[in-house]
């Protein structure tokens, strides 16, 4: 499967699909870095979803936007999350001397929101993510860039199904 959409009729729904995604990846035998990017107007949910992921990861406290920070780091159990807002970096070169290389070791997810701000630098994507608004809800379209992006996106739809 290279593509998915869903409906998402409110922040609940939304959530859903991040923790969907960690559940997908928690399934995985061997463990390799995995590079979701998001896109989406402001406000459309990026943020929502990642929270997601990073629960569904393992993670038990707060879950901030790194709209100031640029990165939020989570050290889990078998996993690095890294969660970048990108929106206010003013050259992608920013990147280079936060050793953005080192964030994408196989034991890294990083899910980055406006990534096309680090383009040049970032690693390639095995999803491109994009929501979108639908009057007061959301939208989401999943978008394999990998082979084992497909495999997770596969994965998804089961696990969505449930
Ligand atoms: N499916 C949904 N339906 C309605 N509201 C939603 C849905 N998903 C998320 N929201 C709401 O959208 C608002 C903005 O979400 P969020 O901060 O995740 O956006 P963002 O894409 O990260 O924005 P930014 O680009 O500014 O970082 C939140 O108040 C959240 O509750
Ligand atoms: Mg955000």
């Amino acid at each position: 499967m290279k593509q998915l959409e869903y409906f998402l009729a409110d922040e609940e729904a939304t959530i859903a699909i991040g923790t969907g995604l960690a559940t997908a990846l928690k399934k995985e035998l061997t463990q390799q870095a995995l590079v979701v990017y998001l896109n989406g107007d402001l406000g459309a949910g990026k943020t929502t979803l990642t929270r997601g992921f990073v629960r569904g990861m393992g993670h038990q406290g707060n879950v901030k936007s790194p709209t100031y920070t640029i990165v939020e780091p989570y050290d889990l159990a078998n996993w690095r999350v890294f969660h970048f807002d990108l929106y206010r970096l003013a050259d992608p070169e920013e990147l280079e001397y936060m050793g953005i290389r080192d964030y994408f070791n196989d034991d890294c997810c990083c899910f980055i929101e406006w990534p096309e701000k680090g383009s040049g630098l970032l690693a390639k994507a095995d999803l491109t993510i994009t929501m979108a608004y639908q009057d007061e809800q959301r939208v989401i379209k999943l978008q394999a860039e990998s082979v084992r992006g497909e495999q997770i996106i596969t994965e998804l739809a089961h696990i969505i199904e449930l």
